[in-house]
């Protein structure tokens, strides 16, 4: 897989990218480029951003220079960009981010992410050069790093290469095997500390009735999501 994330700090991602799991999956040849918004831009100094149409407080991402940034990076015309790669714009008016929509995105050949700063894009780059906007939830971060590393380290951990287990991301938390419940508890040694005791099925060695226990215990966690069956 190959992810582009567009952003005005790329360094910070150098940082992200020397995670264990995310080494893991570049060595076994994904990739991931952080891509500066500045690069390109048309404007002087830098600018990337312009005040509000209509007023009110901070900034907004120009669609011009976000057209410069995908026309430069990628040599094409952003509104034909989309049709051949998906384009997300992060941003807390999007899609809320779920395992399902994770799945979704890990597998797509190649994905761009788009970083917002400020109080956001300008709709009209939502609207024409990206194929999908999301959020990591229902809160308002500074701007759309860490969201794209959010989403990049929860799509990463799917592919291929990048988990010591590839049954680990199987069977985890809201998971379609766990029919989009949370996990079951784990446990590990000592079997016993300070008297709080390992739940004795663990123990057993009954494949059979762990594997009841744990569906059990995840059930009871709730939630869930029954479409994801
Ligand atoms: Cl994707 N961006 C920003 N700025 N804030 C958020 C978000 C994204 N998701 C939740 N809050």
């Amino acid at each position: 897989m190959q992810i582009d994330v567009v952003t005005l700090f790329p360094d910070w991602f150098d940082w992200f990218t020397s995670q264990r799991h995310v080494a893991g999956a570049l060595a076994a040849g994904h990739e991931l480029r952080a891509l500066s918004l500045r690069d390109h831009t048309p404007l002087s100094g830098g600018q990337v951003d312009d005040t509000p149409y209509g007023g009110g407080a901070g900034m907004v991402l120009r669609v011009d220079v976000i057209d410069a940034a995908l026309r430069g990076f990628y040599g094409v015309d952003p509104v034909d960009l989309r049709t051949q790669r998906r384009v997300v714009a992060l941003t807390p008016a999007g899609r809320l981010l779920d395992d399902r929509l994770v799945d979704e995105l890990a597998a797509e050949p190649e994905l761009t992410l788009l970083c917002g700063r400020y109080e956001g894009f300008d709709e009209r780059i939502v609207e024409h050069f990206a194929t999908d906007a999301v959020s990591i939830g229902q809160y308002v971060l500074a701007g759309g790093e860490l969201a794209a590393m959010v989403v990049c380290d929860a799509v990463m951990r799917k592919l291929p290469g990048a988990l010591g287990h590839a049954d680990s991301a199987l069977e985890e938390s809201f998971s379609v095997a766990l029919e989009g419940r949370p996990e079951y508890p784990h446990y590990t040694r000592p079997a016993e500390y300070r008297g709080w005791k390992v739940p004795d099925v663990l123990l057993s060695g009954h494949h059979a009735e762990i594997r009841s226990w744990r569906r059990r215990r995840s059930h009871d966690r709730g939630g869930g999501d029954p479409s994801a069956a």
